[in-house]
């Protein structure tokens, strides 16, 4: 695509309530992210390392943040939520689980939440395989294999402005830290 850059006047003939149709859809980065994640060519670039885990800015859809990420085995996210962003991801190679909740948390004036004990999921996801969250989604993302690393397509819109970061014991959920964009790279 050519790099225009010619100003755009402030949307004068854009009718009324359609700004937010520019916003991609969760549904829009899954479909981004399971094209990416077939690109086999884009996924065997990803250096891996077994010492830890390796990314890749990918360009994502409508102004979307997108990673390829690739997982050694035996590692994972702790818990988090992506600041008010939704989003997508895909297993591209190897196999993640996904832990989640079920509830939508309040994302302010707490320290320690007790979970209710039916509000986990649990999803393995192959290759191929992968979803789309909204904008309170609370999980951790593992690749429980103790052989294969895994390489995987996330995307997320807005680019995420913050992360929130979870402990975990048993059903006691405590923020354990708020993190700035730059500080998880
Ligand atoms: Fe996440």
């Amino acid at each position: 695509m050519p790099d225009v850059r010619t100003p755009s006047p402030t949307r004068p003939s854009a009718p009324a309530g359609t700004s937010a149709d520019t916003a991609p859809s969760p549904a829009e980065l899954l479909e981004f992210a399971r094209r990416t994640a077939a690109d086999t060519a884009l996924v065997d670039s990803l250096p891996l390392d077994p010492e830890g885990r390796t990314w890749l800015r990918l360009d994502g859809p409508g102004g979307s943040e997108a990673w390829l990420i690739g997982w050694p085995p035996g590692t994972g996210t702790d818990w988090h939520d992506h600041g008010g962003s939704h989003g997508a991801f895909v297993t591209a190679a190897g196999e993640l689980q996904e832990l989640s909740l079920a509830a939508r948390l309040p994302t302010e004036g707490w320290k320690t939440l007790e979970l209710a004990d039916d509000v986990d999921r649990e999803r393995q996801l192959p290759a191929g395989q992968g979803r789309a969250f909204g904008a309170h989604h609370v999980h951790e993302v593992i690749n429980t294999s103790t052989e294969r690393h895994a390489v995987s397509v996330h995307a997320y819109y807005p680019p995420l402005p913050l992360m929130r970061r979870y402990s975990r014991t048993g059903q006691v959920l405590r923020l354990e830290q708020i993190e700035l964009p730059g500080e998880w790279e």
